[in-house]
């Protein structure tokens, strides 16, 4: 396993170019499972979890080329109906083939995902969603399996304790596209990854309406057709930028940014005293004084997306004054508030609230990243912090950010690997 090395302190400055979104590129690659025509998708981020998708949509009978972000899944017949744990157990996005299995195939029997150290991550809403479109659920040995003589379209109202679901969203639609007449989707999940899935599935010939609201209407038709799709650039790889331009005090133009996909972080910047500029696809961030303290409330998308929370925190340490972090999606996603103590914040964690009293400046040590995000966080901190910090267990940055060091590197950073 490689541990990540930073000596920090320097202020990051120069361009860097956002990849395609990963929370798009894993439903979409599923979707492919819903035709045996061939389907390109461009934009794809080079990453651990595509390279899973991959590995999943081969298993069920996919021919998938990858070469310099151009997926290809060739023509093939989505042959076989079972997800294992193996495949699915390495990524939870791998539980969304359930719905394109079932409408493609009329069965499917997938793994269930299990929790992770972000919470417990239930599935109840993913099977509400395709018992409503007529699918019979067996749930037995770890494995959902699915099946129905025909699906048929239905009402369904998906909100749960924590909001809407982005992947049951997803599950459903891609089930509901080959269904017999009409669905509705209330409380539908709104990020836009759900709505670049549903672009993408209009693409092959679905029927579907309010995709990127919380009503989602779908008229089933009997069958799709190969498509040609470009994913939208990733919002958190973006927003994750802008933090290291922030945290640095440095001088980063970001391009493949769409502006109105960050609505929620770049107001909470602007009340802590952030500039930042966006024209033709690129948002220019300079940073260069210490920002005021805000308070943050995770919700489902146009709120502040629980996936920038951890980074967020990292930034908040070196305010002035005292943030309130509130998680309203995984009330325990506060892994790295520990790792983020051991470099020198002042952080105190009060159930789903994190108090953050701003200090002056990090100073860097070992940690450990716990999941994704969290790793991102450390890396912002490791960046920003006095002297050299190491983050171990980097493999889960791998999962998300694509050429992450590279680019870091790019614009200035002193990053490298090493043997743990
Ligand atoms: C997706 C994202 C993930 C992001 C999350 C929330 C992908 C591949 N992953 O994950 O990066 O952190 O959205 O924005 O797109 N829930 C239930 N029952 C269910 C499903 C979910 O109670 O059946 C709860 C979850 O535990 C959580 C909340 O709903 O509290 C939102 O989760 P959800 O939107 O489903 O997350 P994912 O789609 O798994």
């Amino acid at each position: 396993m490689d541990k990540l090395i930073i000596e920090g302190g320097v202020k990051l400055k120069g361009e860097v170019t956002v990849s395609g979104a990963k929370n798009a590129v894993l439903p979409i690659l599923a979707a492919t499972l819903l035709t045996d025509e061939p389907c390109v998708i461009k934009n794809v981020p080079n990453l651990r979890d595509s390279n899973s998708m991959f590995k999943i949509l081969r298993s069920l009978g996919k021919i998938v080329e990858f070469d310099k972000g151009k997926v290809t899944v060739c023509a093939g017949k989505t042959s076989n109906y079972i997800a294992e744990y193996k495949l699915v157990s390495t990524m939870r996005a791998s539980f969304c083939v359930l719905g394109p299995l079932l409408g493609k195939l009329k069965k499917a029997k997938v793994s269930l995902p299990g929790g992770c150290v972000i919470g417990v991550r239930p599935v109840d809403l993913h099977l509400k969603g395709i018992k409503a479109l007529g699918a019979q659920i067996n749930i037995d040995s770890g494995y959902v399996e699915a099946k129905a003589k025909c699906l048929h379209g239905a009402y369904i109202y998906l909100g749960g304790v924590y909001g809407s679901s982005v992947l049951a969203t997803d599950n459903v639609m891609m089930a509901a596209v080959l269904a017999k007449g009409k669905t509705i989707i209330e409380s539908a999940a709104c990020e836009p990854e759900v709505a670049d899935l549903a672009e993408f599935l209009i693409k092959m010939g679905a029927k579907i309406k309010g995709h990127g609201t919380p009503i989602i209407e779908i008229e089933g038709v009997k069958s799709l057709r190969g498509a040609m799709h470009v994913i939208i650039p990733d919002r958190i790889e973006a927003g994750t930028m802008v933090l290291a331009a922030l945290i640095t005090e440095g001088d980063i133009l970001i391009k493949n940014v769409q502006y109105h996909h960050l609505g929620a972080l770049i107001d909470k910047l602007k009340e802590a005293g952030a500039h930042l500029s966006y024209a033709d696809g690129s948002l220019h961030v300079k940073g260069n004084k210490r920002l005021k303290a805000v308070n943050i409330t995770t919700l489902p998308y146009p709120g502040f997306p629980t996936d920038m929370q951890a980074q967020m925190m990292a930034l908040m340490c070196v305010t002035g004054g005292i943030s309130v972090i509130t998680e309203k999606i995984y009330p325990d996603r506060f892994m790295h508030v520990a790792e983020l103590n051991r470099m020198g914040a002042h952080i105190q964690r009060e159930g789903p609230h994190a108090i953050v009293e701003g200090i002056k400046g990090l100073s860097g040590a070992p940690v450990m990243a716990s999941d994704l995000r969290a790793s991102a966080c450390l890396v912002l901190a490791g960046l920003a912090a006095r002297g050299k910090t190491s983050i171990s267990r980097i493999y889960h940055l791998e999962r998300g950010y694509e050429f992450i060091e590279q680019k870091l590197i790019n614009l200035g950073a002193k990053v490298w690997r090493e043997k743990e």
